[in-house]
């Protein structure tokens, strides 16, 4: 788009609730469902929620709050804005939405295809009467390690490649506008579907036990530093930040904007219908407690597998309109999940533009099509270990650390109070001091505790029984890799011709 000097303008939200949607959009996802419940589950239940909320206020909102305001301030992509700040630190602005792009993304969108294949197994409820053996032995085909692949599984292969395609559609064309609209018609569906169930688990037999497991804190746990590792990385996840999508999604929203406002109105929304799908989870394990005479820790097997074992458990066991309702709750899911997929090709297209001027459509393309071939691992027999591997390794110490040094590069470098009172010019209710002291101090202080903690533990203990070789060999080259190809792209350099061109001055006297 060009103005009429000639100018090139960046695009923008039309309104602030567009950008709220997009937001949300790109916030709420599988992470709501699939991923904070195994978290839960795992991590004791009711032991989880406790740091889930400390993690939200102490670092999730005030770091959305740090991104929101970079973004629509350097109204930038997540490098440029970093480089604004100082060219040193643009590599980190590059290895969020990489490691990102090429790694949570790969088998994120294997997941959503699970969804897909979900919605068309509910058209005859085919799991069954054992929702587990049916998830794990005949759909994913588990082999018995991450070093045995076991070959592809096609149908998860073909769901995978159509949830590429469909990215790739809606990016490529620029159909936000249907992407917007399937998020109108489905964030409610899922909204609904989700009530029901929790509901309708209320009343199973056991529920009771369940809801109680969930709700009740666990104190002796909360001196477990895993569970603290596991809520902070899925508060990272859940709301997306350390991705670099906020900040590129917040460079388009118009100058007046209420940034304090948006950022508790997304991360609040997002986290308690997380909050609210734990009671249909619960509720339902709960069932199975009573039902297999165990105890609620011991019913299923935890990890990655646990929301398809639990939901197609769950509608089986509603009274009405098992089918009906299967299909809508699993597509709804999905389409949470493509608008949130979508989210980080976004980013990382605005910022291969904004470096390199290269045409979008050819950018979308390439990146999808390597997202598919990274995307294969997953589909394998073998494909859960290794989902299991690099989500652990890219969320808890990748997200952590890139959250990390966020707060340090805004805290010190530029100084949180720049970023702040930006902030606040058009906030109504203004930040104090306090946040000022959060990012320099506290979060930071936090988090680097934690990374220590974890990294001394598994580098002695491992992770999850994998030996390890498997978690080196495929977390931590995860991890160096991006980060190379981070670096390499920081160190080229910025055509002064385009920057220029692309008219920002206003944005860049911040920073110098
Ligand atoms: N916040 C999303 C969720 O909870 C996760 C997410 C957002 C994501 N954007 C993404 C994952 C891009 C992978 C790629 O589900």
């Amino acid at each position: 788009m060009k103005d009429n000097t000639g100018h090139t303008v960046r695009e923008a939200f039309s309104s602030n609730l567009g950008f709220l949607l997009a937001a949300i959009g790109a916030a709420v996802g599988l992470g709501n469902i699939w991923r904070f419940s195994y978290m839960a589950y795992a991590n004791g239940g009711g032991a989880f929620l406790v740091p889930y909320f400390i993690a939200l206020f102490s670092a999730g909102i005030p770091l959305l709050i740090l991104e929101y305001g970079l973004g629509h301030r350097a109204k930038a992509s997540a490098p440029l804005a970093f480089a604004k700040i100082h060219r040193r630190w643009e590599w980190l602005g590059w290895w969020m939405p990489v490691f990102v792009m090429f790694g949570i993304m790969f088998y994120y969108q294997v997941v959503i295809g699970w969804c897909a294949n979900f919605t068309v197994f509910s058209f005859t409820l085919a799991w069954g009467g054992d929702s587990q053996d049916f998830f794990l032995k005949q759909y994913l085909g588990l082999t018995k390690g991450p070093g045995e692949l076991g070959g592809l599984r096609w149908p998860i292969v073909a769901a995978t490649a159509l949830m590429w395609g469909a990215t790739w559609m809606i990016v490529y064309q620029e159909v936000h506008r249907g992407i917007e609209r399937a998020c109108k018609i489905f964030m409610p569906i899922l909204l609904v579907t989700t009530l029901i169930l929790v509901g309708w688990g209320l009343t199973l037999p056991g529920a009771a036990a369940g809801i109680q497991y969930y709700l009740k804190p666990n104190w002796a746990k909360l001196q477990d530093y895993k569970v603290w590792m596991a809520a902070y990385g899925q508060i990272f996840f859940t709301l997306s930040v350390a991705f670099g999508i906020m900040i590129a999604y917040a460079s388009y929203l118009p100058k007046k904007s209420d940034l304090v406002k948006n950022a508790w109105i997304t991360s609040l929304t997002n986290c308690l219908h997380s909050f609210l799908a734990g009671f249909a989870v619960f509720a339902v394990l709960g069932y199975l407690s009573y039902a297999k005479g165990l105890p609620i820790d011991q019913v299923i097997t935890s990890g990655p597998t646990l929301a398809f074992v639990v939901f197609p458990e769950a509608i089986s066991k509603l009274p009405f309109l098992r089918e009906v309702f299967g299909i809508l709750f699993f597509s709804a899911l999905m389409i949470a999940g493509l608008s949130s997929g979508v989210s980080i090709v976004e980013a990382l297209t605005c910022a291969l533009r904004d470096k390199f001027g290269i045409s979008r459509n050819w950018v979308v393309t390439v990146l999808c099509l390597i997202g598919l071939f990274g995307s294969l691992i997953f589909t394998t027999g073998g494909g859960l270990y290794w989902l299991d591997i690099v989500d652990h390794f890219l969320n808890q110490y990748g997200l952590v650390l890139c959250g990390l040094l966020e707060c340090l590069v805004i805290g010190y470098v530029l100084k949180a109070g720049v970023l702040r009172s930006h902030v606040n010019s058009s906030a109504r209710v203004k930040m104090t001091v306090a946040w000022d002291w959060i990012i320099k101090y506290l979060t930071p202080a936090i988090l680097a505790g934690m990374l220590l903690r974890s990294l001394y533990s598994e580098l002695a203990k491992g992770y999850q029984g994998y030996s390890l070789s498997a978690l080196l060999g495929i977390g931590v080259t995860w991890l160096l890799a991006t980060l190379a190809a981070a670096l390499m792209l920081s160190v080229y350099p910025w055509d002064p011709v385009r920057l220029q061109a692309e008219h920002r001055p206003e944005a860049d006297a911040l920073f110098r």
